[in-house]
C-alpha cells in the first residue's frame, strides 16, 4: 500500500512498489514525492510491468484520465482493478467517519461519504477531499427503505462497493433509574436503530455490490464500552458488543466469498460524542484511565481502519483491534 506521506497530488504518473506486501501500483494524476522505483527486489515480472508504466506516454496518461489504474499481486496470483477502490462510510460527515473518509480519500480511494442530518457538513467535506470521485450519501439508518435506496444510489456512482465502514453511531444517555419507561424504550429503538440494526441494513444492502474476488472489506466502528459496559447508555454497550458478535458471524458467513470483515473497539475519542465526557474534571479523570494519559484522536481510529480495509488485512478477518491506549485491557 501507497505510504500517504509519499504522495501528494496533483502532477503526474509515477510508480510506487511495497514490495514487503507484493502489491504494486501504478499511479495516475498523482505524484510519487520520493523514489519508490528501486524495484530491484520485486521478480523479474513485476519489474518488467515497473518499467513498462514508467515509460507510459504523456498522452497513455492523459488517456488513463483520472482514473488510477491499480494492479496488485497478492501471493501470486494477480489482479487487475481498473480503477480506485470504492468506499461508504457511515457517518462520514463528521468525527471518525470523517477521518476516516479523509484517510481513504487520502489515498486515492473514491468514498462514499454518508451522513443523516448533516447533509451540510458532508457535503463540505466531499468538496475538501483530495483526488476526486466523492460523493455524499444520505440516510437515516433508521429507516430501512431509505438505507437501501442510499447504498444502491451510492454503489451506482460509484461502480461497485470494495469497502463498508459501519461507523455511524450514537451515545444518548439513558440511566436506568433516572429514566422513564418512554423513555427508556426510546433510547433502545434510537440505539440500536442506528448502531446495530442500521449497520446491519446497510451491509445487507452494500454486500449486494461488493467483489468476490478477495478484495472486499467490511470494517465495523465498534466501541469499549461493548466490553467495559456503559452504566449510563446500557444500549449503546449492547449494540456495540452485538455489533461485534455481527462481524465475526459475518466473517464467518462471508469468508468464503473473500469478504473479510473486522471490528475496531475504541475507548475515548475526541470528537463531538465524547465532547461532553471528556470536559472538566471528568474529562482529566477520564483521560488518565490510559497511561499515555490522553484519549485518541479521530485519525488514529482511521488509521486502524485503513489498514484493516487494505488487502494485507484479510486474515485478520473476524478479530476485533481494541483501540484504547491500554485504557482498559482483555483476554
Ligand atoms: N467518540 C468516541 O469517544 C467513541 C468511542 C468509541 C466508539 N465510538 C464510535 O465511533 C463511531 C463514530 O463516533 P463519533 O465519535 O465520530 O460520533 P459523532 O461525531 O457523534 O458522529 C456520529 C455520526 O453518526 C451519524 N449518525 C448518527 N445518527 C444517525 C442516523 N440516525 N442516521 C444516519 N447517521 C447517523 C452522524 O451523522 P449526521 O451528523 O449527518 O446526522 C455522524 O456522522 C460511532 O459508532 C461511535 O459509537 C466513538
Amino acid at each position: 500500500m501507497a505510504n500517504r506521506a509519499q504522495l501528494t497530488k496533483p502532477i503526474v504518473a509515477g510508480v510506487s512498489s511495497t514490495r514487503g506486501c507484493g502489491q504494486l501500483h501504478l499511479l495516475t494524476g498523482q505524484r510519487v514525492e520520493r523514489d519508490l522505483l528501486d524495484t530491484t527486489s520485486l521478480s523479474p515480472v513485476r519489474q518488467r510491468v515497473c518499467a513498462l508504466a514508467a515509460r507510459l506516454s504523456p498522452a497513455a496518461r492523459w488517456l488513463m484520465g483520472p482514473v488510477r489504474c491499480v494492479t496488485r499481486w497478492q501471493t501470486g496470483q494477480m489482479t487487475e482493478l481498473s480503477g480506485r477502490r470504492r468506499i461508504i462510510v457511515t457517518g462520514g460527515s463528521r468525527g471518525i467517519g470523517a477521518a476516516i473518509c479523509q484517510a481513504f480519500a487520502q489515498l486515492g480511494d473514491a468514498v462514499a461519504v454518508h451522513c443523516g442530518a448533516g447533509r451540510d457538513a458532508a457535503t463540505a467535506l466531499v468538496a475538501s477531499l483530495p483526488g476526486s470521485g466523492h460523493v455524499v450519501a444520505q440516510a437515516d439508518l433508521r429507516d430501512p427503505d431509505a438505507v437501501r435506496v442510499m447504498v444502491d444510489e451510492a454503489a451506482a456512482v460509484l461502480g461497485g462497493i470494495d469497502v463498508l465502514v459501519n461507523n455511524a453511531g450514537v451515545f444518548v444517555a439513558h440511566e436506568i433509574d433516572k429514566v422513564t419507561y418512554e423513555e427508556w424504550q426510546q433510547a433502545w429503538a434510537d440505539t440500536l436503530g442506528v448502531n446495530l440494526v442500521g449497520a446491519a441494513n446497510v451491509t445487507w444492502c452494500a454486500v449486494r455490490h461488493m467483489p468476490r474476488d478477495g478484495s472486499a472489506r467490511i470494517v465495523n466502528v465498534g466501541s469499549r464500552g461493548a466490553f467495559r459496559g456503559e452504566p449510563r447508555c446500557p444500549a449503546y454497550g449492547a449494540s456495540k458488543a452485538a455489533l461485534a458478535a455481527f462481524g465475526q458471524s459475518l466473517a464467518r458467513a462471508l469468508g468464503s466469498s473473500g469478504v473479510s470483515v473486522t471490528t475496531v473497539a475504541p475507548g475515548f475519542v475526541e470528537t463531538d460524542m465524547a465532547a461532553a465526557s471528556l470536559k472538566g474534571e471528568a474529562g482529566i479523570i477520564r483521560r488518565a484511565e490510559s497511561p499515555f494519559n490522553r484519549v485518541a484522536s479521530p485519525a488514529e481510529i482511521a488509521d486502524a481502519v485503513v489498514y484493516l480495509a487494505s488487502r494485507q488485512a484479510q486474515w485478520a478477518s473476524g478479530s476485533i483491534l481494541d483501540l484504547n491506549g491500554a485504557s482498559y485491557l482483555r483476554m
